[in-house]
């Protein structure tokens, strides 16, 4: 295992290199650990663009007013993504299928759509639960989930569930630009309340948000809770068709990450490049061990023009992509 494990940091670090010094910037997503299909490069993307979450907005449809007597029954809120906002914002978007953000989410989401619907070498337990994760914060954990639902919503067999699973410093609400109202710890902490109160429909057709609710003072004990188990069961058994994206905490800094991580299919691990250190994504790895897929994508590896900030993806993941018995990346 440790030697698989060696393997991926060395790969990592020439990834990190090859951003440095690539002329083109964007090294090609690449396997990290046997991936045979490993894709072609994509050029990297100016990020002057992205702007401050506050500019993002969003606004939401009146909800027919459930009367009291029936809180079971399903609101079925609708939200108003700004689509164009996000697409400058470097977003993923479905008015922008042709920019290279969503041209690298198509390589970034093929194998995940494989193991979800049972078509890898091996069935994947769970593999319609993917979870976007680091080692350590502001590695881009969001960025990259927000973009995998998008793109995922944008395939025409495919709706998606985007969960802000990240109940301490949650955000998918502020890029959104998404209401105050019911969500995840809602969903935790009051059993009156049904999945489909607390869900947001989007203007993306396929897209549904699970926002991350109502700030509760035990937010993380709850994320880890045996309440959060017999949700995701719960989702699981409703939307078993469905790809469930969750948004979580860092690996390292909380323990309630790793609990999440024990329910899921298939894992992305971002690293960050140039910042995340080796020792940390070896860590983070052991703490994901039982998982059957892990994947790790390499994020905002910087072009060659000095002032570039551009995106790049180095893109791996160990056999057990296809071959869970040698799950030991
Ligand atoms: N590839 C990228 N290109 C451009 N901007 C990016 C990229 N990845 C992340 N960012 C930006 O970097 C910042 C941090 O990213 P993000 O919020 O996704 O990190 P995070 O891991 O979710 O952080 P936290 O641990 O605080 O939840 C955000 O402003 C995000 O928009
Ligand atoms: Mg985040």
């Amino acid at each position: 295992m440790s030697s698989l494990i060696e393997k991926a940091a060395e790969r990592l670090e020439q990834l990190r290199r090859a951003g440095l010094d690539a002329q083109p910037p964007a090294p090609a997503p690449q396997a990290l650990a046997a991936q045979p299909q490993a894709p072609a490069a994509q050029p990297a993307a100016p990020a002057a663009a992205v702007a401050s979450p506050a500019a993002w907005s969003g606004s939401v449809a009146p909800a027919p007013v459930a009367a009291p007597a029936e809180p079971q029954r399903p609101t079925a809120r609708v939200v108003q993504l700004d689509l164009a906002a996000l697409g400058a914002a470097g977003f993923v978007t479905p008015d922008l299928p042709r920019s290279t953000i969503a041209s690298q989410f198509r390589v970034i989401k093929r194998p995940l759509l494989v193991n979800a619907a049972g078509r890898g070498a091996s069935v994947v337990q769970s593999g319609n639960l993917i979870m976007v994760t680091s080692a350590m914060a502001g590695e881009g954990k969001t960025f990259n989930a927000i973009n995998l639902a998008m793109s995922i919503a944008m395939e025409q067999d495919h709706r998606v569930l985007l969960v802000d699973a990240d109940v301490a410093r949650p955000s998918i609400s502020k890029v959104f630009g998404l209401p105050p109202g019911p969500g995840l710890l809602d969903l935790l902490v009051d059993d009156r309340i049904e999945m489909a109160d607390a869900m947001l429909r989007t203007n993306v057709d396929k897209l549904t948000v699970l926002p991350s609710g109502t700030p509760h003072p035990r937010a993380t004990e709850l994320l880890a809770s045996d309440a959060m188990t017999a949700l995701i069961q719960e989702m699981g058994r409703r939307y078993p068709d469905r790809i469930i994206i969750f948004d979580s905490p860092p690996l390292l800094l909380t323990t309630e990450a790793r609990v999440l991580a024990t329910h899921m299919g298939q894992i992305v691990v971002v690293v960050q490049a140039e910042r995340t250190l080796q020792t940390q994504v070896k860590h983070a790895l052991t703490t994901i061990e039982a998982c059957p897929v892990k994947l790790m994508l390499l994020n905002q590896v910087r072009g060659g023009d000095q002032d570039a900030y551009g995106y790049g993806y180095g893109y791996g993941q160990g056999p057990a992509a296809t071959a869970p018995e040698t799950a030991s990346l």
